[in-house]
């Protein structure tokens, strides 16, 4: 059974995206999984300042002292990362993507394995960017990536997305 680290990045509590993080947490759970769900877009985390600090007298401490140094922990322990995101001008959120440039302190969490990536959009056609970026950053960290799921306007909160995201689960 894996440690499974969901990292959400819709501000929006009952939104679409928080459904379909919500949906793989209980698919995984009923699979016996360990979860850890949590949304990145409520807690205070800033941006890279690219100062080095991490990588010279910090010794992989990140010297930003906010919400990242939260999720931290569970990054390291994590054995599957899923990232969740609405999105927003064709790519992933800003709320989601600041915690992945702050892996940089780390370089990548050490005992990843397997990613997957849940994205929400009201149009067709608008995953390309948010896409291309996860499975750029999933194949330098040398993680698998798992699949992926999206869901447009008519698509969220259905029954046939939930099955997409259950049959995401059996991958891990
Ligand atoms: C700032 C912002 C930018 C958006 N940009 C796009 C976009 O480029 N393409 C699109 O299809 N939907 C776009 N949307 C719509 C959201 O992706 C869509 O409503 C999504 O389901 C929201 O997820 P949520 O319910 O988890 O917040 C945008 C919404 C916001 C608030």
């Amino acid at each position: 059974m894996s440690n499974i680290l969901i990292l959400q990045g819709s501000p929006r509590a009952n939104g679409n995206t928080a459904w379909m993080a919500e949906e793989y947490k209980k698919a995984a759970e009923a699979a016996g999984h360990k979860v850890t769900l949590v949304n990145v877009a409520k807690k205070k985390i800033n941006g890279c300042l690219a100062c080095e600090y991490c990588h010279t007298k910090g010794n992989g401490q990140c010297i930003q002292k906010d919400d990242m140094q939260e999720l931290y922990p569970l990054l390291a322990e994590a054995e599957v990362l899923v990232l969740a995101s609405p999105i927003y001008y064709f790519t992933l959120s800003v709320q989601i993507q600041a915690p992945i440039q702050r892996f940089y302190s780390m370089m990548k969490p050490a005992n990843v394995k397997k990613t997957a990536l849940l994205l929400s959009s009201h149009s067709p056609n608008v995953y390309d960017a948010a896409i291309a970026g996860y499975k750029l950053i999933s194949g330098f960290c040398g993680y698998e990536d798992t699949g992926i799921v999206t869901a447009m306007l008519d698509e969220q909160k259905t029954d046939a997305t939930r099955q997409k995201i259950a049959n995401l689960v059996k991958n891990i």
